[in-house]
């Protein structure tokens, strides 16, 4: 015992020496995730009536996290059928890939029924992102640059940027009229150098919730078509825009119908409430069954090394929800359900406004359409609602119009209404809004926007 006892003490100042050097000295304290930082202040508040705007999930008219009924059936059949949890092949689960493909291209289109496609199972949203930005890194040879919408979801440039890729920007959106810039974007997308690729919201675009009508569609997907770019389809709201798949699906199948051979990601955590099973798909439009062979062998090439194969469980339900008549029926009439449910805060959002003496024009806020409502209300006022009503949200005054109920909207909409008064929001552009960065803000304020929040964006 003594002499283990001597050995400790000899060894101890080797031990210390080992500690005190390290390898990772020189790695600095990273910013923490903006939409996370909002939570985290929303939790430390003790204010009963506090709401959290920021948070992309939906909930039911209680505030509460909403489990679809056809997934608690989906799941109650994987368990009475006592299904194995064997390794999925590197593309993921066959019946959820067609599946996918036909529920984003249509199960009569022509791309779908010739095979002129590939569909492999992604880790959600996010991560078939990234897969499809990796193969555009290894086999794209014409461009590194991808032109996002401006705004654009702030993840985008990350997955992008970590792919190899470059951030370019189109004007989207305009500030002044909370509405799409469509004769900005259509300037910028036909002077986009041939051969690039675009990045564009098949529906319910995040974080502006503004959205092209069909006929601004058809004009965009002249304009890509004549400059020969790369579409690349970012569709993570597939039904729970307007609560019809097929009308979320419109300009992605449009944009194919005109010969344009797009790539496709998908995403269930939405429109199937899947987010934590982490489901998903990436789709190639290929010019034939045969390049699409080539290509789901070179997608196989690119997953195996990242993870392998893909989670099984949310595939697996999204699956028997997709091929089952009877769950399919039902989640068409639930994801409706969340749609409407949305719909219908927005307009009482409005009407509460008006109720509370506002006479400024929100109809913005009804126009625009999907989970997120771009406000319009300035940092100043964000940090006042944050501050005087606990009600919670990103700086760039976007509001998940999923945390809002008939319980809640009242108060969003007296506090909106106090905190602007009734003279008009000024419609700054947004590259000023974002130029904020450096200016002072004051706690819990502070917490919630750090400084990454505007690095996410595009500039
Ligand atoms: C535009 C957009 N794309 C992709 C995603 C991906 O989400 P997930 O990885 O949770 O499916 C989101 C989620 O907020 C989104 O808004």
């Amino acid at each position: 015992m003594a002499l283990l006892h001597t050995r400790w003490l000899l060894a101890a100042p080797r031990l210390a020496a080992t500690r005190a050097s390290s390898w990772w000295s020189h790695v600095e304290m990273g910013p923490p995730d903006p939409i996370l930082g909002v939570t985290e202040a929303f939790k430390r508040d003790t204010n009963s009536k506090k709401m959290n705007l920021g948070v992309g999930a939906y909930r039911d008219d209680n505030g509460k996290p909403f489990v679809l009924n056809c997934v608690r059936r989906a799941e109650a059949e994987i368990a009475a059928k006592k299904m194995d949890k064997e390794y999925l092949p590197i593309g993921g689960l066959a019946d959820f890939t067609r599946a996918s493909a036909a529920l984003a291209l249509g199960e009569n289109s022509e791309v779908f029924k010739s095979g002129r496609y590939v569909t492999v199972q992604g880790i959600s949203g996010t991560g078939s992102l990234r897969i499809g930005a990796n193969f555009l890194q290894r086999f794209f040879k014409s461009s590194r640059d991808v032109y996002l919408p401006k705004p654009s979801w702030g993840n985008h440039t990350p997955i992008f940027r970590d792919a190899g890729m470059q951030l370019q920007a189109y004007r989207y959106y305009d500030p002044k009229t909370c509405s799409l810039d469509f004769s900005g974007a259509i300037d910028d997308i036909s002077k986009i150098p041939e051969k690039s690729i675009i990045l564009l919201h098949a529906c319910a675009h995040n974080p502006t919730g503004v959205d092209p009508r069909q006929e601004q569609w058809k004009e965009l997907a002249a304009v890509v078509k004549k400059r020969n770019l790369l579409v690349y389809f970012d569709m993570a709201y597939q039904g729970f825009a307007s609560g019809d798949i097929n009308r979320d699906a419109w300009a992605v199948r449009h944009f194919i119908e005109q010969g344009i051979n797009v790539v496709l990601s998908q995403s269930y955590a939405k429109n199937m409430g899947l987010y934590g099973e982490r489901a998903g798909a990436f789709t190639v439009v290929c010019s034939d069954a045969e390049e699409a062979k080539r290509v789901e062998s070179q997608l196989k090439i690119l997953i195996r090394p990242m993870y392998s194969n893909p989670p099984l469980n949310g595939a697996r339900i999204a699956s028997i929800i997709l091929n089952t008549p009877d769950l399919r029926k039902e989640w068409l009439v639930e994801v409706k359900g969340m749609a409407d449910r949305i719909i219908s805060m927005r307009t009482q959002l409005v009407s509460n406004l008006k109720k509370e003496g506002s006479s400024h024009n929100w109809q913005h806020i009804t126009d625009q359409i999907g989970m997120f409502c771009f406000t319009g209300l300035k940092p100043e006022q964000v940090e006042r609602l944050i501050k005087e009503f606990s009600i919670y949200m990103t700086k760039d005054g976007r509001i998940s119009v999923a945390g809002v109920t008939s319980g809640n909207v009242g108060y969003l909409a007296h506090a909106i209404h106090q905190t602007c008064g009734d003279f008009l929001l000024s419609r700054k552009p947004l590259k000023h809004i974002w130029s904020t960065r450096s200016s002072k803000v004051l706690d819990p304020c502070a917490a919630a926007f750090p400084a990454c929040l505007f690095a996410a964006l595009p500039a």
